[in-house]
């Protein structure tokens, strides 16, 4: 009876200190606004499968910060440009990333490894080493061009060999074409494009997307239904994939081990081992097993982010470029004014090239592949505009509304590229509300690779080709899909020119 009594006593207590808690934070702070959700699933429901066009309806109805919650899981949504910039590059406390271990190669570490989900001083440490490699080993270099333009070559021989007959599957021949230019990078190795390794590599990071989407995320926000019903979440199905590519390259890793030479570093993947040889400080990043299984899901990172984040962008450059009247002459003119149609566009012609920097903005913005971001976490308790965002909390960009918002653009459902040149159309102009590649501390390692490919790969193909949609095939649906939004399927017939 005692017990009992002092048990009362005990959650009474405990309850007092939560209300006089919650009630503290509460009461200075600006209360953030937001839609009302269900016990355990939060608003889950509400978001049905496209979540951006959701979170764009709220936008419209609280603000320029909102919260939401994911399942258990506490989400803020910030749709003012100016907000998004400040919140992700002045405070670190803004600039931790939670841990999604379904997604990890080694969920039992007891913090997230690589560079996509690590946090504090493990992931800035890696994160800058990772930056300065590229940059060594290629970004924004001849080398990295020369690599780029292989691909693109190759894909051009592909297209030749249709011709004329209708081409379906764009994506697909991009998305190789793409992952063997990084793979290049990292592992100095080139693969042929029907070769059997690179194609399982391919087919499995398009599933780990694809299974992610079938379930509604449903993994990623209520983790615990993976473990629970690991069949029916598709749990289990990510989990051989994520498994299947960490072997893969576990083995690439191990193959440079045993053929490293230390005076002859040929990759980012031997310079990383280097670094790892040069380490006897065991608290340094760069120390012992937990580094090596680092390099593994660094390298499983970048295929993850880069892969079908490029070849999406191109799919939809190819879509747009053809769909939308004038386009194709106005980008076929500037090619043939910088080359004389004589020899390849290089990143050099870039700055005399208008008309296409505009060209590529505006694919960035009307897909908006990424339509909200990759969010954050509050590593803690932190105040942003009189609002209290908790720690753990999560953070999204609202990209989609951002590069939609009638308020900056004007007429954002219209695709011109004209809206980033000067009046004489002579000037290209940024535009700092555009940020398919989010901002501040976190903002994508590769965008100048990712800016670049994009780049060689359109005007190249568009030197070479005119391209129209197949008259004998349906006309593509509008609707994107994807977690990643990309084109539904569409067909094309590409005519050499002369
Ligand atoms: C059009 C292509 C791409 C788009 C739209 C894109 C977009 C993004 C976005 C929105 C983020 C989140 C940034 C943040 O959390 O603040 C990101 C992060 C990242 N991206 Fe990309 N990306 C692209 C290409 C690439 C490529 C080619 C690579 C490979 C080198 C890459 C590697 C990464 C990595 C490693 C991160 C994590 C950065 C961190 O957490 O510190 N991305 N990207």
């Amino acid at each position: 009876m005692i017990a009992l009594a002092l048990l009362i006593a005990a959650v009474a207590v405990a309850a007092g200190f939560w209300v006089l808690n919650t009630a503290s934070k509460t009461q200075t702070y600006k209360r953030i606004p937001g839609p009302t959700g269900v016990p355990f699933l939060g608003n889950i429901l509400q978001l049905g499968k496209q979540m951006h066009i959701q979170f764009c309806k709220w936008s419209k109805q609280y603000g320029d910060i909102y919260e939401v919650k994911l399942g258990t899981q506490r989400a803020v949504v910030i749709s003012n440009p100016k907000w998004v910039k400040e919140i992700f590059s002045t405070d670190t406390a803004f600039s931790g990333r939670s841990r999604i271990q379904c997604f990890e190669m080694y969920p039992d570490t007891p913090f997230a490894l690589g560079i996509v989900s690590s946090e504090g001083e493990f992931w800035e440490t890696h994160r800058r080493f990772l930056l300065r490699q590229l940059r060594d080993f290629g970004f924004g270099k001849s080398y990295m061009e020369q690599l780029v333009l292989e691909e693109v070559q190759e894909v051009i021989e592909r297209f030749r060999k249709t011709k004329g007959k209708s081409v379906s599957d764009l994506k697909s021949v991009f998305v190789l074409a793409v992952i063997n230019s990084l793979w290049t990078i990292l592992t100095s190795k080139r693969f042929q494009h029907d070769d059997p390794k690179l194609n399982t590599l391919v087919e499995n990071l398009h599933k780990v997307l694809f299974d992610l989407v079938e379930t509604g995320g449903m993994i990623m926000f209520i983790p615990w239904i993976g473990r629970i019903l690991p069949e029916w979440s598709g749990y289990n199905k990510l989990r051989k994939v994520v498994e299947d590519n960490r072997s893969f390259l576990e083995e690439a890793v191990k193959e440079h081990k045993d053929a490293f030479q230390e005076h002859n570093l040929r990759d980012f993947i031997d310079v990383y081992l280097n670094e790892m040889n040069k380490t006897v400080d065991t608290t340094s990043p760069f120390y012992g097993e937990t580094a090596e299984q680092h390099l593994v899901a660094a390298l499983g990172d970048m295929f993850g982010a880069g892969t079908d984040t490029t070849s999406t962008t191109l799919t939809w450059g190819i879509l747009y470029i053809i769909k939308f009247p004038g386009v194709q002459s106005k980008f076929q003119q500037e090619i043939d004014l910088v080359t004389a149609n004589s020899r390849n566009v290089s990143v050099n012609d870039r700055s005399s090239m208008p008309y296409t920097s505009a060209l590529i903005e505006e694919i960035l913005r009307y897909s908006s592949i990424v339509p909200g971001g990759v969010q954050h976490r509050a590593t803690e308790d932190k105040v942003f505009k009189g609002y209290l965002i908790q720690k753990d909390t999560w953070i999204f960009p609202n990209l989609y509304h951002i590069h939609y918002n009638p308020e900056i653009w004007g007429d954002p459902e219209a695709f011109r590229p004209e809206r980033f040149l000067s009046e004489d159309g002579k000037v290209f102009k940024k535009n700092e509300n555009l940020m398919p590649f989010q901002t501040g501390r976190r903002q994508c390692v590769g965008e100048s690779l990712a800016r670049d490919t994009v780049f060689l790969f359109l005007t190249n193909i568009f030197r070479t080709f005119t391209i129209h949609f197949d008259s004998n095939a349906p006309k593509p649906p509008v609707d994107p899909m994807g977690l990643i939004l990309s084109p539904q399927p569409f067909s094309v017939v590409m005519n050499e020119r002369s």
